[in-house]
């Protein structure tokens, strides 16, 4: 059995304050929690406090949103896998499609990164997705393998609970459009399958694939009820604590899609 991570990316978002009142208040409405996992990912400036407030916490991990591959040295405004830890964090987010578009990330700097945060101890978020002009060319699946298979191919991975992966077609995030349950489901099953290919059948049964996209405390139950998705990245509907603890709180339906 996969845990679930409900993980919450708050991209450039927050002041100290306002991080400090939002997890106060997500503690409240969303603690204890069993038999699943939340991830808050706040941005560099957060992350120390962030980080004490949820010392002790059970089942609350603390992510960064970016890291570099080098240990140390003179990259200028660069954060190492070592830093991350010694802030705190158990995770961090690799390759989102932001990241991608704006800072030209490729699959090689994902590559990069996602072997310089294993071996750190650091468990990669690894995000793929299509853009709206992919999909409609019918091009998904070719397009969220090569950068599976362009972050992943090689790595050495003894357990699959050292990995994730977020399934966020670009078309999605920010919109207000979901995925339908279904159609995320199809996406993330041929990711679980390339991962079977690329790591053996055991540690794809125990990756998690999460969907990101327009995630809501409306729609989460429905897509937590697929068979292959254990979770969400959540963007915007991560910024408010009642919502994301409805989020975390999802309810567990009959399976959807099996
Ligand atoms: P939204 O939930 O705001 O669509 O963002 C999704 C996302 O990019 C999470 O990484």
């Amino acid at each position: 059995m996969r845990t679930p991570i409900l993980a919450a990316n708050w991209k450039m978002n927050l002041s100290r304050r306002e991080a400090k009142n939002l997890v106060e208040d997500l503690l409240k409405a969303a603690y204890p929690v069993s038999g699943r996992e939340v991830v808050l990912c706040p941005s560099f400036h957060l992350l120390t406090e962030v980080g004490a407030a949820l010392q002790g916490r059970a089942n609350y991990f603390l992510a960064a949103q970016n890291v570099y591959w080098k240990e140390s040295g003179a990259y200028t405004g660069e954060l190492s896998p070592a830093m991350l830890r010694d802030c705190g964090c158990t995770h961090v987010i690799i390759g989102h499609s932001e990241r991608r578009a704006y800072f030209h990330e490729t699959d090689k700097d994902c590559h990069s990164k996602v072997e310089a945060a294993m071996q750190n101890n650091l468990v990669p978020i690894l995000c793929v997705g299509e853009s709206l002009e992919q999909r409609e060319a019918d091009k998904t699946r070719e397009v969220v393998l090569a950068q599976l298979q362009g972050a992943l191919k090689g790595q050495s991975l003894s357990s699959g609970d050292r990995l994730v992966i977020a399934y966020e077609p670009i078309w999605a995030i920010g919109t207000g459009k979901t995925d339908t349950p279904e159609g995320a489901e199809q996406t993330i099953s041929v990711l679980r399958q390339e991962v079977a290919t690329m790591f053996g059948e055991r540690i794809a049964q125990q990756v998690r694939l999460l969907y990101g996209g327009s995630v809501k405390a409306d729609n989460i139950d429905s897509l937590m009820a697929c068979t292959n998705i254990d979770g969400a990245l959540v963007g915007g509907a991560s910024l408010k604590a009642d919502g994301f603890a409805r989020i975390v709180n999802y309810q567990a339906q009959a399976s959807l899609a099996n």
